[in-house]
């Protein structure tokens, strides 16, 4: 039923993968996500759209191969089918002409967070996105987001492409320039997204940040998502994926995420001996 229709790996272990999912790609709205099964064993992975087509019934997304179950995605080619596809899920954020939104991403974050460049850019708002990476040959999808985009910068740690640094750099440069930045919305790993929270905190942005803990049900049912926003507790799937970057507590975060690191290796070992799943 949902049938990969195109595999791409755009850069070394980017994969844009478009899934055949119509009625997904019909509800879809920047900002939301998928959960994946792909096959009746493995476990079940929140993917941040990035991007839909209503007409073809697809949707596409971001695999970067970082164990097992991702490992398994990445192996599987065009016409393969994937055993569950659920969603859009999430709270799509609120999309309005809110002055200078920057849309900031890195690893599979570069491409989810393009439908939220697009959208805003449309309904009037200025958009700036910046994008990072370790060097410049790992950036993708620019000509997509300097369309999306106002103004597109670019961050890389070893300095081949745009500003030598990372997003929050490329942020502060901003601020201390006096740019004006209404909002920021981050999408990225957990350490990218704490950092931008760092460079926004004392001008004061709203920074709304996509968090990805653990997801098992993704209905809010399981408790697998919790995490603390504010002293409050709060369900990612549910409540989110986006919140204020700036009540998160990181280290309850950066915890709950880490819980089945050691099973996780064990499993990418045994598998590497052989040993099915
Ligand atoms: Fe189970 Fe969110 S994944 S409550």
């Amino acid at each position: 039923m949902y049938s990969i229709v195109e595999k791409t790996e755009t850069v070394p272990n980017t994969n844009l993968v478009k899934v055949r999912a119509p009625a997904i790609a019909d509800k879809a709205r920047p900002g939301q996500f998928i959960v994946i099964m792909v096959d009746e064993r493995s476990e079940r992975i929140p993917y941040t759209l990035s991007d839909w087509d209503k007409e073809e019934g697809t949707i596409t997304f971001v695999v970067n191969e970082v164990g097992r179950s991702t490992g398994k995605l990445v192996g599987r080619k065009k016409g393969d089918e994937l055993y569950s596809v659920v969603g859009p899920l999430g709270i799509a954020p609120e999309i309005s002409n809110v002055g200078t939104v920057a849309c900031v991403g890195g690893c599979f974050g570069i491409a989810a967070i393009l439908p939220l460049a697009r959208a805003f850019k449309e309904a009037g708002a200025k958009v700036i996105s910046i994008v990072e990476a370790r060097a410049g040959y790992l950036i993708y999808l620019e000509k997509e987001l300097r369309k999306a985009s106002d103004e597109l910068i670019i961050a890389t740690g070893d300095g081949s492409r745009g500003i030598k640094g990372f997003v929050p750099d490329a942020l502060k440069d901003l601020i201390d320039n006096k740019t004006k930045i209404n909002k920021v919305f981050a999408i990225g790993c957990t350490f990218m997204l704490k950092l931008t929270c760092d460079a926004t905190r004392a001008a004061k942005i709203d920074t709304q940040v996509d968090l990805c803990p653990i997801i098992v049900d993704a209905t809010g049912m399981c408790g697998c998502c919790r995490i603390e926003v504010g002293g409050e507790t709060k369900f990612a799937c549910v409540d989110g994926p986006f919140f204020d970057g700036h009540k998160v507590d990181w280290d309850v975060l950066g915890f709950r995420k880490a819980a089945y690191v050691a099973q996780e290796r064990d499993s990418v070992q045994s598998s590497k001996m052989g040993v099915k799943q």
